[in-house]
């Protein structure tokens, strides 16, 4: 397995180019089974995420192909309604084919996701809107099987605003019978990205960015040809990156308008942020990084999927602070290595404190997750001596070329067989 060796000391500075969002693509990707025709997709991520549902895509009988960030895929030939359980546990986001299954073809076979390190991660609301919608839902063996005469609109309420929830069943929507009416649904820029890949389909779906959506069903999409937007967890953890080590970053080919709740922390924590233009912002981190508090929200609060990097730098800043941790029940699992490092954090329930100390000192860590991995990588930036994060390809899921973006900023940082 790969390891990654971080040297410290280095101040990060020059321009980094941001891959399009692995949490757009998924989605996006998936959708391509509603339609039986060829669809286009630019600026994908080379990701195991992306490779792993390319791969599950074509077992469903899609005719899948990519060169460089570009992929295509046909779903005229789909046959096969069943995503089994070895490569659904490789990725619990193949979620995202249960409910295009059973808009074209009736009927899904899905094996349950099972949790991950962050959470249980249940799938209850996906299934209760199919079932609103006219689905027989059962579960068996640690699968769900879902058959459907015809979907037909519903009333749907989400009592979290789940993500993929949202997404999943959008798309069961589009090809329903009336009308369908999600509320408290996600608001996410990922979820706009893929209404708005739905309504290039042909479909008629109006509240994107909201939390009431209203699609009204049609009887067939089309195929298309889009471009992914860029990834702004990508973004927010070089806007860290930056501020940790007091240099001086132009993110390119980023989305400022969709990390409003990110750089305004990233500010108060003491860095300058301008934004250059529609695509391009400038982070310059200062020696004197000040503790703030953050609290994790659906958007357009501050995400999630940026906590454990933003737990590091408040981990060398100076004074205390707390991070409250309200989407997913077991989300700071990157504490204890980060403790290893000589972070000083104490956790009670869902709440982090955080004590600044003036330094941490590089050793052995190991990724448990995807966003932990990046924090480790954070946190060896500025760590005293070497850090080593063994268990990479937690990173290789979601973040493209991270070590080589980053030597190219100057961090002195090898991937090692
Ligand atoms: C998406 O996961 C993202 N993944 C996650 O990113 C992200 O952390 C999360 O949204 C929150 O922003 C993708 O988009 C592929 P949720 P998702 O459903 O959709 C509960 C990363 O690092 N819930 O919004 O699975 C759930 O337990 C990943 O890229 C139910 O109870 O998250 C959680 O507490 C990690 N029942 C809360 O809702 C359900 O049916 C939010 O989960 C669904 C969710």
């Amino acid at each position: 397995m790969d390891k990654i060796v971080i040297e410290s000391g280095q101040s990060l500075e020059g321009e980094v180019k941001i891959s399009g969002a692995k949490n757009a693509a998924l989605p996006i990707l998936a959708s391509s089974l509603l339609t039986d025709g060829q669809c286009t997709y630019h600026n994908v991520p080379n990701l195991r995420d992306i490779e792993s549902i390319k791969q599950l895509l074509s077992h469903l009988g899609a005719k899948v192909e990519s060169e460089g960030d570009v992929v295509w895929i046909d779903s005229s030939g789909l046959y096969n309604h069943e995503a089994p359980y070895e490569l659904v546990r490789k990725m619990r986001a193949s979620i995202l084919v249960l409910c295009p299954l059973v808009a074209r073809l009736k009927k899904a076979r899905v094996s349950l996701p099972g949790g991950c390190a962050i959470g249980a991660r249940p799938i209850n609301f996906h299934l209760k809107g199919l079932e609103s919608m006219g689905a027989h839902v059962e579960l068996e063996h640690g699968y769900v099987n879902v058959s459907v005469k015809n979907l037909k609109g519903a009333e749907i309420y989400f009592d979290i605003p789940s993500v993929t929830g949202t997404e999943n069943l959008l798309m069961a929507a589009a090809l329903a019978d009336g009308i369908t009416i999600l509320r408290n649904a996600a608001r996410e820029p990922e979820v706009i990205a893929l209404i708005d890949v739905l309504n290039q389909m042909g479909a008629d779906i109006k509240g994107a960015g909201t939390s009431k959506i209203i699609v009204t069903g049609v009887s067939s999409l089309k195929p298309v040809s889009v471009k992914i937007i860029p990834d702004r967890i990508e973004t927010g953890t070089f806007m860290v990156a930056s501020a940790i080590t007091g240099g001086d970053i132009k993110i390119l080919d980023c989305e400022p308008d969709h990390i409003g709740g990110i750089i305004d922390k990233i500010k108060l924590s003491g860095s300058e942020v301008e934004i250059e233009d529609k695509s391009t912002i400038r982070v310059r981190g200062t020696d004197e990084i000040k503790s703030i508090d953050i609290k994790t929200l659906p958007y357009p609060g501050f995400p999630t999927d940026m906590q454990a990097q933003f737990m590091v730098l408040m981990s060398v800043a100076r004074g205390t602070c707390i991070i409250t941790e309200t989407i997913f029940e077991n989300r700071f699992i990157h504490v204890s290595e980060l403790r290893r490092l000589g972070a000083d954090i104490t956790i009670s329930g869902n709440i982090a404190i955080i004590k600044g100390v003036t330094a941490l000192d590089g050793a052995p860590v190991m990724a448990t997750d995807l966003r932990a991995s990046a924090s480790l990588i954070l946190a060896g930036l500025v760590a005293n001596g070497a850090t080593e994060v063994s268990r990479v390809y937690h990173l290789d899921r979601g973040y493209e070329y991270i070590e080589k973006k980053l030597e190219k900023l100057g961090a002195a940082i090898k991937r090692v067989k």
